[in-house]
């Protein structure tokens, strides 16, 4: 059988940065820890004044192509996946293919361009889409671009404001995959929650406390409907678990519980069970308060033991190394942690060929899907070429008053102008720019060489 995965991926990071302990939290009188232990965060990238959803999606994807040696003509379908939309009907896809058709000779004319949103789930629905479109065989042997990108800005003093983040994963999705295949097996935790919603606003409405307890709370739907297709999955089944990452803390949540599911009824429980008792069960309770008690007490004594800590450090930690310095990518979090968790095999020198990942993904509103993914023998030549470590390293740092200014700019209901012209903090080289607005309102962009 056919197997259909990720070929290649390629990572963009708004090309700002904001530190949160050293900058943010001083401002806001805030404790740095709250920032870098509790929430899981160093910094946040912010797109520069020239950038946009669709110059760090073109720029990712023009990337992509180059390295993966791609003319126009090989992609069929180009779906972008993001929450920051600014047009309600022509989708970012098309204006991401005109800026790739002014550095390439062919044309997109026979791709299916779409757009895809369901808060951060779409990125993965979008894979999806191109499975599917792969597995039917409508594909004429051509590839999919996929395109999670999104400016993740919240209103200023909003909780989220620490949570913030700019960036764009692209990724080629094919068949018999270089990187990772998919599983067919999935898993999904759906139901209509206001948690997080942006009604014909740029800043998200959020619920952040509920918000937190409904992504626990799909997502533990979501593993128990992977689990009645592709059966019971343990604790060791997998290298590594990228879960959507909106900040690292949530994952370690998450990861809690997810822990306490996989070992329950197994010899780890059985181990663990001198150390801190066996797991509750409902059935031994008689009301749900005392269960609940008993639980709480369970899972803080859980995260406390050996077994717990290494698993934690070995299979969840390496996927959040890059979110702690570039802040929640929405649509492209969970697509960042996987490339996270590679990225740390490959500097690591593992070998990962033939391992599992199981990938968590979550979008507000609220659904959670989660699917497994088997590393491919090429894998580590995928990975060699990520400029990620240097683009992150290379951002420029802003003050916190810069950071208000910026935050200003990307602001629709505000019209910024310093001095005629809006400020740039760095100079753009060999990519996609924002370059003004059109006859019809629509946004202009060139290439600078
Ligand atoms: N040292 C160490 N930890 C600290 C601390 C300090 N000085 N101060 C606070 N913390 C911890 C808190 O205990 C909390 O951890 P816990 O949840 O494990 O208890 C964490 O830091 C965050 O602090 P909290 O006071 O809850 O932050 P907040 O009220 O400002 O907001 C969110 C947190 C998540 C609600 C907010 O960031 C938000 O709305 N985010 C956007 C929505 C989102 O991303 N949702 C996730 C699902 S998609």
């Amino acid at each position: 059988m056919t197997e259909v995965g990720i070929d290649a991926v390629e990572i963009w990071t708004g090309k700002l940065t904001l530190d949160l302990a050293n900058t943010f939290a001083p401002a806001k009188g805030e404790d740095p820890e709250k920032y870098t232990k509790g929430l899981g965060l160093n910094a946040s990238s912010f797109p520069d004044t020239y950038e946009d959803i669709v110059t760090m999606g073109a720029n990712a994807a023009h990337r992509l192509m180059e390295h993966e040696g791609l003319e126009p003509e090989d992609i069929g379908r180009i779906d972008v996946a993001t929450e920051s939309a600014f047009d309600n009907s022509k989708p970012v896809s098309t204006y991401i293919a005109g800026c790739l058709e002014e550095v390439f000779e062919g044309e997109f004319s026979h791709a299916n361009k779409g757009e895809r949103k369901f808060a951060c789930v779409a990125g993965t629905q979008s894979i999806d889409d191109a499975y599917n479109w792969i597995k039917a065989g409508r594909h004429r042997g051509r590839s999919a671009l996929v395109i999670a990108t999104d400016t993740a800005l919240y209103a200023r003093n909003d909780p989220g404001e620490a949570t913030q983040g700019a960036g764009a994963v692209a990724m080629l999705i094919s068949e018999d995959p270089d990187l990772v295949s998919l599983s067919t097996e999935q898993g999904y935790g759906s139901a209509d929650e206001t948690d997080f919603l942006k009604p014909n606003q740029q800043f998200p409405s959020v619920d952040g406390k509920r918000s937190v307890q409904v992504y626990l709370a799909r997502m533990r739907e979501a593993l128990e409907d992977f689990e009645s297709v592709a059966g019971r999955v343990t604790a060791e089944d997998f290298a590594y678990g990228p879960f959507h990452t909106p900040f690292p803390g949530m994952v370690r949540k998450a990861a809690l519980f997810a822990y306490r599911h996989m070992t329950r009824d197994t010899a780890i429980e059985d181990e663990l069970a001198e150390e801190i008792g066996r797991q509750p069960r409902e059935e031994a309770f008689d009301n749900d308060s005392e269960y609940e008690d008993a639980l709480r007490e369970y899972m803080d004594g859980l995260k406390r033991t050996e077994s717990y800590r290494e698993w934690y450090a070995r299979v969840i930690d390496p996927t959040l190394t890059i979110s702690r310095n570039v802040g929640n990518w929405y649509t492209g979090s969970v697509h960042l942690a996987r490339t996270s968790a590679l990225k740390t095999a490959f500097d690591e020198g593992r070998d990962l060929a033939g391992e599992r990942l199981l990938v968590g993904s979550y979008g507000s509103g609220a659904q959670a899907e989660i699917h497994a993914e088997t590393v491919q023998n090429t894998w580590e030549e995928k990975i060699d070429d990520l400029t990620i470590d240097e683009q992150i390293e290379r951002r420029y740092d802003l003050s916190f008053e810069e950071y208000e200014r910026v935050h200003d700019v990307h602001n629709h209901a505000i019209e910024t102008e310093h001095d005629g012209e809006i400020e740039e903090f760095t100079a753009p080289e060999s990519e996609f720019v924002f370059g003004g607005w059109g006859r019809m309102g629509e946004r202009k962009y060139r290439f600078i060489e």
